[in-house]
């Protein structure tokens, strides 16, 4: 039966444009759910109407190839990029409609997921819920409002493509900005493998065989062409702690640890941390002078890495995150997770300063520059002492007073327990792997205009950034407008939406690996 709805679907989804994809899945094969709102129906375009905007149209085109992608240092990769790594951010200005072409010259298909926005479903890049994907030579146009201010990021949303190159910032700005600042600068964080150690899919081959591995975890990877890579762990990152049991690959990292993230900081081990698509030894350097008030935009797009970022000699005042306000706080370190955001305004001193990423938990760092004056450069290693400093996480911001949920009796509570473990890579919601080929086959209901309830429940001894398409949740009672939060284990977020967007959406771990394994379910609306 599950195989026959699969063959079934992928043989309709072949004939069938993005609204075959919403039709299929409206008419769900399961008997026990109820036929679910079209991702390209009546509701979903009412509610595109709703955004208004100005109809002015921001057009770009984006192309994802197989590239060389030069990390500095005489460091190069073979991987799959748009263009640049980071991809060129896209910009728009509120009530914009983006029109993006995504033309795909990779091997594989793909899509583009605008992580964050809440926009139409049909153009949620999320294959085959809400399109097909795009085939290898083939096309897509995304065309949507823009309609809130902040910054986003964009990523393919098929297998673990996200730890390849494909990333982008996306920034919405905001006709009326209320800050002040004389620059803004954007900082992309990323864990790198790819073309280095071999490839994510490999990876993740190596992961989901689970801790013991069934004692062949090592052996077949030499089948695939990996052209001898030496294994990683040379330079700083293999100091301490990542010595590990388990042993199988050379992918899968066993103890690394981190107080802040609850224990168990991640799975995979990367030979690099980059900002900017720059390794630590040979990095960005953003120059400006001293006085300047700057703007960082920060996004986290590794696939398995939170970030503890700090700035020597500042400290950094947070005003945003994931693209909404918060209460401004001055900290010295930011813990981001996969998938967040922070903005934050610094004030330059004078000299040359450390913009470093620690690695949470992996003993690493990425790092860039900042150059107000002269003097030399910290060496690569150099870790600034506000890393451990004030050190802020989502759960210690309260919403700016705009940015919060009026306060209303939750319609409908959904709990979702985060289940599995690194033994049998058994990632999970409920206890139940994701099945991409048959998405609605047990969906999170929701009906339109309902206040909606998550109770995120970690029930295993690792933390999930857990994200949400299409909306954005207040955390806590009078936490920050969020769209992935952190859930450390064994701990619980509640967090409460407002079901203004109809379709079909997932809610997922952003650890691409985790999510890829089955810790993802599907949001949806009832027809
Ligand atoms: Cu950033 Cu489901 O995605
Ligand atoms: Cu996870």
């Amino acid at each position: 039966m599950p195989q026959f709805t699969v063959n079934r679907r992928s043989v309709l989804l072949a004939g069938l444009g993005a609204a075959g994809a919403g039709l299929l899945a409206a008419c769900s094969d399961s008997p026990a759910s109820p036929p679910l709102v079209d991702p390209s129906g009546s509701p979903v375009a009412r509610a595109e109407a709703a955004r208004g905007g100005t109809g002015r149209e921001r057009p770009v085109t984006i192309t994802a190839t197989a590239d060389t992608v030069d990390l500095g240092g005489g460091t190069t990769a073979r991987t799959w990029t748009f263009g640049a790594l980071p991809g060129t951010p896209v910009r728009t200005t509120a009530g914009d409609t983006l029109v993006a072409t995504l033309n795909n010259h990779l091997p594989d298909p793909t899509s583009l997921h605008w992580h964050g926005l809440a926009l139409r479903n049909d153009m949620d890049g999320v294959p085959p819920v809400t399109m097909r994907p795009v085939a290898p030579g083939g096309s897509f146009t995304y065309r949507f409002v823009t309609d809130r201010p902040g910054t986003y990021w964009f990523h393919p949303h098929v297998g673990v493509q996200l730890d390849r190159g494909l990333y982008a910032p996306l920034i919405v700005e905001d006709p009326k900005e209320p800050l002040g600042y004389d620059e803004e600068w954007v900082v992309v964080l990323d864990d790198w493998l790819d073309g280095v150690t071999g490839s994510p899919d490999q990876a993740f081959a190596e992961l989901r065989k689970g801790m013991g591995g069934g004692g062949s975890g090592s052996h077949d990877m030499g089948g695939h062409d990996m052209g001898g890579h030496s294994m990683p762990g040379s330079g700083s990152g293999s100091g301490k702690g990542n010595s590990n049991g388990g042993g199988a690959g050379p992918f899968m990292l066993m103890g690394a640890t981190s107080a802040l993230l609850g224990g168990d900081a991640g799975d995979v081990r990367y030979p690099h941390h980059l900002v900017n698509g720059r390794i630590a030894d040979d990095p960005e350097v953003y120059r400006s002078a001293p006085g300047r008030r700057v703007r960082l935009r920060i996004v986290n797009a590794g696939a398995d890495t939170a970030y503890r970022l700090a700035l020597g000699g500042h400290r950094l005042t947070v005003t945003h995150t994931d693209g909404y306000p918060v209460r401004h706080e001055e900290v010295d370190a930011l813990l981001v997770g996969m998938g967040e955001r922070y903005d934050v305004l610094v004030t330059l001193q004078d000299g040359v300063f450390p913009l470093t990423a620690l690695a949470e938990g992996k003993d690493a760092a990425g790092r860039a520059l900042v150059r107000t004056g002269a003097g030399e450069a910290p060496a690569a290693a150099f870790r600034p002492a506000e890393l451990d400093g004030r050190i802020l996480a989502a759960t210690d911001l309260r919403a700016a007073e705009e940015a919060g949920l009026p306060k209303r009796t939750p319609d409908r509570t959904h709990r979702i327990e985060l289940t599995g473990g690194m033994a049998e890579y058994d990632w999970a919601l409920n206890g139940r792997p994701f099945d991409m080929a048959d998405p609605s086959a047990r969906p999170f209901l929701v009906g339109g205009g309902e206040r909606v309830r998550l109770e995120f429940v970690n029930r295993t001894d690792m933390w999930h950034p857990m994200h949400l398409h299409g909306h954005t949740f207040q955390v806590g009672d009078d936490g920050p407008r969020k769209d992935t939060v952190i859930v450390l284990p064994g701990r619980t977020v509640v967090c409460e939406f407002e079901a203004d967007n109809p379709g079909q959406w997932m809610t997922h771990c952003h650890n691409a690996y985790h999510g890829e394994a089955g810790m993802m379910g599907l949001l949806a609306y009832r027809a």
